[in-house]
């Protein structure tokens, strides 16, 4: 229940080297000099802050951007953004750690004010709320364990997206024993979400939230849970959005369906949380354009009190970071040409397996063993394959190059987001890729 957009066209040539930072260039070939095979991620934590200002300066005062870690959980870039977002989003207990040790510290009067807003009855809850104002953190994720939902509950995050009744059960049953009430939206999984013209999202089977239709049965199940304060309604129902109309659509639907349903069902809304979603742009599309949505988000209404909470990942980290490995062969068969480089698919798995067709260039690196003839590829198109024994590991196909030669570094812009954290180190066994930051 995503929309779905094509892959970007398939890149006819290489980047110039000119697209990499002098900084990261003079990085790059630093780790080379050092004598083992470079294998990097590098990122720019300003980058990432320079993301979260544009997208927080765009947006009404209604709205909080909490970034989502599992993008890049860095901890430099995670510190790097934290004075400039509202708070995070976390997936994990480690996530959640992460998060708590950031602190995000960007001026945030909505939040204050949602804090203290709590209708919350109950003593244990009045004894919680005289304590500072809840960790700027909000929990997603579909299968919480118990320990999970305890480190959450102990840290008392401003919210849990809870994903089924067992799990507010689950959350009831800690906050009471813990002696609080656990501020909860209950995720949902709509029916359907008219976005733009023909354009509709939701309706599809899945693992998370709730379906629409069970919604009032589940609400009513969840009053009568004394550990629960239902702060709202969470929908991550977006991906690699670059429309700004459609995810004003989006934001627009999920703030009018939960307000109606808030009055249908007795919850006191506080919290629309519309999960994350924007998209990036790549080859040859359009970059996803902020300050429209901004303008059209600010003509939505969400009742007073309620914020609205954006948890982008993608959009904030993908240009801050870049994928660098060298090249530890280059050789042609049967006529085509290959690069073959130091960590594959086992470092950098999102091309092949989001389809996402990721450019590259070419850091050329002079030092070569005189004694070695040196392979070189010019002006020819090459595929770019890793280290690993299978076919799969292939990260970019058919893109023209002036030259390539082994020991050369071959470099993807774009890789700060699901890059690293979304590969598979383990498998083979080879060094893990260096992170660096730069
Ligand atoms: C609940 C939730 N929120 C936010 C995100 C971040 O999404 P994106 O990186 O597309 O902005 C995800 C991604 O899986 C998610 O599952």
């Amino acid at each position: 229940m995503s929309v779905q957009f094509p892959p970007s066209a398939a890149p006819r040539s290489a980047y110039p080297v000119d697209v990499l930072p002098a900084r990261l260039r003079r990085l790059l070939l630093h780790l080379a000099s050092a004598g083992t095979p470079v294998s990097a991620y590098v990122y720019d934590g300003e980058v990432a802050a320079e993301r979260a200002r544009e997208l927080r300066a765009a947006l009404p005062g209604w709205a909080a951007v909490h970034y989502a870690v599992k993008a890049n959980s860095f901890p430099g870039v995670v510190a790097a953004l934290a004075p400039h977002v509202d708070g995070f989003e976390v997936a994990s207990r480690a996530e959640l750690d992460l998060a708590l040790s950031a602190r995000p510290t960007a001026d945030r009067p909505g939040r204050e004010a949602a804090a203290t807003r709590s209708s919350a009855p109950a003593p244990v809850a009045a004894a919680a709320m005289r304590r500072s104002a809840p960790a700027p953190v909000v929990a997603a994720g579909p299968a919480k364990s118990p320990p999970f939902l305890a480190a959450l509950i102990r840290a008392r995050v401003e919210a849990i997206n809870a994903e089924s009744l067992l799990e507010l059960h689950r959350i009831s049953a800690i906050a009471v024993a813990e002696g609080v009430r656990a501020r909860v939206t209950l995720r949902v999984n709509p029916a359907s979400i008219p976005v733009t013209g023909s354009l509709r999202m939701g309706g599809v089977p899945s693992q998370f939230g709730v379906a629409e239709p069970d919604v009032p049965d589940v609400l009513r199940a969840a009053a009568r849970l004394p550990g629960l304060d239902l702060v709202g309604f969470h929908v991550h129902a977006a991906s690699g959005n670059l429309d700004a109309d459609a995810h004003a659509a989006y934001l627009r639907w999920c703030v009018e369906w939960s307000t109606r349903t808030a009055r249908a069902c007795g919850v006191d809304l506080r919290l629309v949380d519309v999960g994350g979603g924007i998209g990036v742009a790549f080859e040859g599309e359009k970059p996803f354009d902020v300050a429209r949505f901004g303008e059209l988000a600010a003509q939505v209404e969400p009742p007073p009190g309620v914020r609205v909470l954006l948890e982008p990942g993608r959009y904030l980290v993908a240009d801050c970071g870049w994928y660098a490995a060298e090249a530890i062969d280059v050789k042609t068969s049967y006529g085509a040409s290959y690069v073959l480089i130091r960590g594959g698919i086992n470092h950098f798995q999102l091309p092949t397996s989001w389809d996402i067709v990721h450019n590259m260039a070419v850091l050329p690196v002079e030092d070569w063993p005189e004694d070695c003839p040196r392979p070189a590829l010019t002006d020819t198109e090459v595929t770019v394959t890793g280290e690993l024994c299978t076919p799969e590991d292939t990260l970019l196909r058919d893109v023209r190059v002036d030259r390539v030669r082994a020991g050369d570094i071959v470099v993807f812009p774009y890789a700060g987001s699901y890059g690293w954290e979304f590969a598979m180190h383990r498998f083979l066994g080879h060094p893990v890729a260096e992170r660096h930051l730069l």
